[in-house]
């Protein structure tokens, strides 16, 4: 993906990487299109960022992913680029029965449907532009378990091969699939999660995406050093030891 003279909508952008990556797309010189629930804060984005347009977007529901989309196409018709970004992730605990469907359903639904029902939205149009390009979010938790989200780890490995497998269905197109995977990031995505102490700092964590974004216009997995650990057990035979250390059984060792 080039890193300027896009126009670039990203729904789950009020806050957290979301955000900090919309910022620094507008920085870079594109047009930037944020999306979410909390209009608060999409009119407080819109007053403080001046450029950047905003809707309001839930895209655990169809009805409105599918108003969005007309409303985002007809506004900005050279639209090329869409981030979905929205996520929740929610503990849950799968031996007390009764107590995790509720939260495993609402996980599928922003997690998987969401993305799935924005690209079906959008593809048609992307696949009109000279250079379109879908950047779907995963994380590390798609490559090794992290005990208290199983719901939220099963999506996220399900968006790591569903972003490879319309990698391999739109090649020859105009549609380019760009995956980012994130480490642990300080966001508020969960309760106290931005204030620990083991997840990467927001700023750091976007430095060094716009870095791999710009270096590597070609890119497709978009990883920072402090994912490889994660993304790469199985692959360095280590997965055992990774597991261990992810779900806080074992220290991480130094060179990790
Ligand atoms: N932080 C991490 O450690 C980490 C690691 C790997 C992957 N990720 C992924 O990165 C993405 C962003 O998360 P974050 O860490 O930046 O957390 P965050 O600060 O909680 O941001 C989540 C964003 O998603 C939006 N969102 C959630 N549900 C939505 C819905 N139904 N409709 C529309 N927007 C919705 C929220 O906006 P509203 O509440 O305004 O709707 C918010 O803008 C997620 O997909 C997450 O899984 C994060």
């Amino acid at each position: 993906m080039r890193i300027n003279g896009n126009t670039i909508f990203i729904p789950g952008a009020t806050s957290g990487i979301g955000l900090a990556l919309a910022l620094r797309l507008q920085d870079a010189g594109n047009q930037v299109i944020v999306g979410g629930r909390r209009t608060a804060l999409l009119n407080e984005i819109a007053v403080q960022h001046p450029g950047i347009d905003t809707i309001r977007i839930d895209t655990s529901d169809s009805a409105s992913i599918a108003s969005a989309a007309a409303e985002v196409i007809s506004r900005h018709p050279d639209l090329n680029v869409v981030v979905p970004m929205a996520g929740i992730m929610r503990a849950e605990d799968w031996t007390m029965p009764g107590g995790f469907l509720e939260t495993a359903e609402a996980t599928v639904t922003t997690n998987l449907f969401g993305p799935i029902r924005l690209i079906a939205a959008f593809a048609e149009h992307l696949l009109a532009q000279p250079d379109a390009t879908i950047m779907t979010v995963s994380s590390g938790l798609a490559f090794a378990p992290l005990r208290f989200t199983p719901t939220y780890n099963a999506t996220k490995a399900a968006i790591h091969q569903l972003s490879e497998t319309l990698r391999l269905q739109f090649e020859g197109t105009s549609v380019h699939i760009v995956e980012l995977v994130p480490p642990s990031v300080q966001t508020d995505l969960m309760p106290g999660h931005a204030e620990d102490p083991n997840a990467m700092p927001l700023d750091d964590y976007i430095d060094e995406t716009m870095r791999l974004l710009e270096a590597q216009p070609d890119v497709t997995e978009v990883q920072v050093e402090r994912v490889k650990f994660l993304r790469y057990g199985e692959a360095r035979g280590d997965q055992a030891q990774v597991i261990a250390v992810l779900n806080g059984r074992e220290s991480e060792p130094a060179a990790s």
